[in-house]
């Protein structure tokens, strides 16, 4: 059954970018990772994005999330071209702006940002002429993230309504957790945020999840636990005693995950410190953990949102204008 936004004719997909799940409708989530299930497996064929530039601008490291916008932009037929951060000018003192404008003037037909600035890549998006999609900017948002675990937990679970999701470690720095309050409250989940005083930030309660600074009581009964890594280059002083400490207080221990459902699903953006928020023979269970299914999930995703971006440019026939 279509939303009933839609049945009544609206467009499916009115962004022209990808910003944040901030300002999307539960429906324009749906209809995302609906997409996205098409590629999984790459059961869907053709090169739609063929003839067209992708441009991958990196100023922050990155594994994944730069790989998987690569793969997707050529497994769809782009010319996908990488800029990453060693090599380009924001090195030798050029603004925010004046690489905006640069990137610009190559007329590609889509750009994907990645920047430790909150807020860095909107600002970009206004002054280019085709769409944006955000990998990452500071600690704002990471929308694909958000949207591969929201697929991967639908897969895994066979729904994301009504699941207890409980989101764990270094909350404060975290985009990813800030787009998975956003994905996965839309989407009807009950959320929680664990971590530590130091790590939780004010006024969590606004993103409509519930704050935990105990583990085991933030654990219990949890159908999904996401954990993350505690972000210590956005850290400007000691948030944390130590590793070692943290781990004891805070790491995903057998013991620990004995308060969860007995069928938890343990979920992880990457890069994971072992012994620091995760014990590793929990994050190698292949029943319980989908980390690896999550990375899967990226290429899907990240293939399904540059196809929607770009099917306006491309005059895709039945797409809205
Ligand atoms: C995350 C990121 O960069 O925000 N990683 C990722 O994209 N898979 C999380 C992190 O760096 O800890």
């Amino acid at each position: 059954m279509p939303h009933p936004a839609l049945a009544a004719g609206a467009h499916p997909f009115p962004h022209v970018g990808l910003i944040g799940i901030a300002g999307m409708a539960p429906w324009e989530i749906e209809f995302l990772l609906d997409e996205a299930e098409a590629w999984v497996g790459r059961t869907a064929t053709g090169h739609p994005l063929a003839g067209l530039t992708q441009i991958n601008a990196f100023f922050e490291n990155s594994t994944r999330t730069l790989l998987s916008f690569e793969i997707a932009g050529k497994r769809l037929g782009a010319d996908v071209v990488n800029l990453g951060i060693a090599t380009s000018s924001l090195k030798k003192g050029e603004t925010l702006l004046d690489t905006a404008l640069t990137l610009n003037a190559m007329r590609p037909d889509c750009l994907v940002i990645r920047h430790g600035a909150s807020g860095a890549v909107g600002l970009i998006a206004a002054k280019v002429d085709c769409p944006v999609l955000n990998a990452g900017d500071g600690r704002h948002e990471h929308p694909t993230q958000a949207l591969l675990d929201a697929l991967t937990i639908r897969r895994r679970k066979g729904r994301i309504e009504g699941l207890r999701v409980a989101i764990c470690g270094d909350i404060l720095h975290s985009r990813v957790a800030r787009s998975n309050f956003l994905a996965l409250t839309a989407l009807g989940a009950e959320v929680r945020a664990v971590a530590p005083p130091t790590l939780l930030p004010a006024a969590i309660e606004a993103f409509g999840v519930s704050a935990f600074t105990d583990m085991d009581k933030g654990l219990a009964g949890a159908d999904v636990v996401m954990m993350l890594r505690l972000q210590t280059e956005r850290m400007d002083g000691a948030y944390v005693p130590s590793a070692r400490e943290y781990f004891r207080f805070y790491g995903l221990t057998e013991a620990r995950l004995a308060h969860a459902a007995a069928d938890v699903l343990v979920m992880h953006p990457g890069p994971m410190n072992r012994g620091v928020e995760i014990d590793g023979a929990i994050a190698d269970d292949l029943v319980r953990s989908a980390v690896t299914e999550q990375v899967e999930m990226g290429v899907a995703v990240r293939m399904a949102c540059l196809d929607v971006l770009t099917r306006k440019r491309r005059n895709v026939p039945g797409w809205p204008a």
